[in-house]
């Protein structure tokens, strides 16, 4: 049997679990329940949710091969495509609520804080991931060149956690078991890469 294309039921629930964060933020925004500092909150929630969600589209290749469900391969996409509206939302927040605009201060934060420098790397190399996620572009790449590019996800991921890891000054526990999970999935492909290999 063909396996289903298009927009079907179950990516119509990812999409719509993966507005649930922002929207929660805007529900809270409407409460005046963002906490005693509503722009961190806000900051810090949409980065935590961009990497989350990068972190899972990292994980749904292996468990698609784990629990023989080929349909997760097909929750990449709007998966990634999340990841990359929640990061852009969390850099404007970043430039708007945060910094008012003040390029001078963005930019020397950019060249001399170095979790916001990795923070910057890992945004900018998203980009073409994101402009390259529909199948016009998939087309016009070609398989192998598209393929090519995408694996600019296995350097992103990490930037993002060392992002994450240094930003944080006191309990690092967080990052590192974002770090710890990130490393399992890079392990598993390269010892997937390795296997096939021989
Ligand atoms: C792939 C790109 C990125 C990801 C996944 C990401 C993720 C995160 C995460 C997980 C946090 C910590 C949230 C927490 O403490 O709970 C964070 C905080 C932060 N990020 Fe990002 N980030 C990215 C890019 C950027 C960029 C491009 C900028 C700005 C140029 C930026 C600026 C910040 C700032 C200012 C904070 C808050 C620091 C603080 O409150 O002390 N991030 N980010």
């Amino acid at each position: 049997m063909k396996a289903k294309r298009g927009f079907t039921l179950d990516i119509a629930l990812i999409c719509g679990l993966c507005l649930m964060p922002v929207l929660w933020l805007v529900w809270r925004f409407v409460q005046n329940d963002l906490g005693v500092n509503p722009v961190e909150t806000v900051v810090r929630q949409l980065g935590v949710w961009g990497l989350r969600l990068l972190v899972l589209g990292l994980a749904l290749t292996p468990l698609a091969r784990l629990l023989r469900q080929g349909r997760l391969i097909r929750w990449r996409r709007p998966i990634g495509l999340f990841a990359f509206g929640y990061v852009t939302l969390h850099l404007l927040s970043y430039v708007v609520i945060d910094q008012y605009f003040d390029w001078a201060q963005i930019w020397s934060d950019i060249l001399k804080r170095p979790y916001i420098t990795f923070g910057m790397v890992a945004f900018v190399l998203l980009i073409p991931l994101a402009l390259t996620s529909f199948n016009a572009a998939i087309r016009r790449l070609g398989g192998v060149v598209w393929r090519n590019l995408h694996r600019l996800i296995y350097v992103i991921v990490p930037l993002a956690a060392l992002h994450y890891f240094l930003l944080v000054k006191a309990d690092k526990t967080m990052p590192l078991v974002y770090a710890a999970i990130i490393a399992i999935l890079l392990g598993w492909r390269v010892w997937e890469w390795a296997r096939k290999k021989v």
